[in-house]
Order: structure tokens, then sequence, then C-alpha cells
């Protein structure tokens, strides 16, 4: 499955007021890509990858993902879409907090149509993939941040995606424990040819991409 925008903007509407977040980007991920987005502090970075998986809409331009122009889709065909070829993870984990390991990683598989017993062993296998497999009935706030946000990412794959895309995983990480995370997203990049879209500060993170897209006031520089 690949994802391809074509000439993109997006502009939000706030107060009356119009502020042009992309301004025409194109862009396509491949199957298995290994991309890291880099650029100053509201380029247009989330914005894009929000659009890339399907959770906002571009303003103009065209996007196609999985073979399927999102302008065509309604909001619950593009829920379906999201759910069935994206993850996602986000710099601050966005996990349920009253809710164990092994419960937050199972609950996308809920729209799945499984059992409860198989989403559960599906993302307890998940979670012994990401190192896990002994945490499963801590809660978010019983565990690290590193832990925290191997539970985000497991959560992310266990629907088996064809694209991951991820907005600073490693910003709320100390260095060795952002290491360990990212080593983990190459790990799932090589094994199983889930392409990896990364968005990150940091310049010896993004040089670890087999391409880097450099954005600056809502377009891609190079
Ligand atoms: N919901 C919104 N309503 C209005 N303006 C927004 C909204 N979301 C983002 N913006 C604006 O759009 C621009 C791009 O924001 P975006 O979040 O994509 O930047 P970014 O590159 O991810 O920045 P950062 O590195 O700080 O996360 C910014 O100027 C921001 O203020
Ligand atoms: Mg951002």
């Amino acid at each position: 499955m690949t994802v391809q925008a074509s000439d993109v903007t997006r502009t939000y509407e706030l107060d009356g007021v119009s502020v042009p977040a992309l301004r025409g980007v194109s862009l396509e991920i491949a199957v298995g890509d290994y991309v890291a987005v880099v650029g100053p502090s509201g380029s247009g970075k989330s914005t894009l990858m929000h659009l890339l998986g399907g959770l906002d809409r571009p303003s103009s331009g065209r996007l196609v993902i999985g073979g399927r122009d999102v302008a065509g889709l309604s909001a619950p065909e593009m829920a379906r879409l999201r759910n069935e070829t994206i993850g996602f993870v986000f710099q601050a984990f966005h996990l349920l907090p009253r809710t164990t390991a092994v419960d937050n990683v199972a609950l996308p598989l809920v729209y799945r149509g499984l059992g409860a017993r198989q989403r559960r062993a599906r993302a307890t296998a998940m979670l012994e993939r990401v190192g896990l497999g002994h945490r499963l009935h801590h809660r978010p706030n019983q565990l690290s941040g590193g832990e925290q946000q191997r539970v985000a990412i497991a959560r992310a794959l266990v629907t088996d995606p064809s694209v991951l895309l991820a907005d600073e995983p490693t910003g709320n990480l100390d260095t060795v424990t952002g290491e360990a995370v990212l080593g983990l997203l190459e790990e799932l990049n090589a094994a199983s040819g889930v392409a990896l879209v990364l968005v990150t500060h940091d310049r010896d993170v993004a040089a670890r991409a087999r391409r880097q897209i450099v954005m600056r006031d809502g377009v891609i520089v190079s």
C-alpha cells in the first residue's frame, strides 16, 4: 500500500483568520519506506502527518491512501481505511489511563470483529514483541515513559498496518530509552516491511532514515 499526496494544502480557519499550515505538498510513501520529516516548529509536520494518516482532509490537492482518493470517502469509510492500513504513534502516548497495557493494545481490534480472547492473544503477542510481556496488566501510570511509548507502538502495530506514522516518538524520552524505541521501530520496518514515517527534531535520528523531508513554512524545501 502507498500514500500519495499531490499539491496538498491545509488551511485552518480560526476565529475568522485563515492559517495556511500546508501550502502545496507533494509526496509519496512507498511500501517499506523509511522517511524522516524535519523542520522548525510550526512548519506543518504534524499537519502533514494527520493528512497522510487520514485523520484530516486536505483543503485542496489530491490525497490517495491505499489507492483510494480521500475526497470520495465518508467519515466512516475514512475511519475504516485508517483502522485497516495506518498505525499512529504520538509524542504524548495517548494511552487510556485507567486501562491496562494489554487492553490498550487490544482496543483497535474491537473494530475487526475479533472475540475478546483473540484480541487479548494478539495484544499479548505484540506486547511481547516490544519487550513488555511482563507488564501486560500494568496501567500507564504504573509504567515508565519508555514502556508507555512501547505500549503505544504495540497498539499502533497490532492491526498490522502498512504505514506507521510516528510524530516525535522519542521526544519525551531520555537518550538511551529513545534509542531503544527507535531501534525497535527500525527492526519492525526491516522485519515486517511496515513503512515508517517519523517526525523528529533530532538530526542524528533523521540521518538514520532512508529519506529525509525538510519542511519550512508549509512546504517541502528539500
Ligand atoms: N487546529 C489548528 N487551528 C489553527 N491553526 C493550527 C491548528 N493546528 C496547527 N495550526 C497552525 O498550523 C501551523 C503548522 O502546525 P503544525 O502542528 O503542523 O506544526 P509542526 O511542524 O508539527 O510544529 P512542531 O514542531 O512545533 O510540532 C502552525 O502555525 C500552527 O500554529
Ligand atoms: Mg508537531
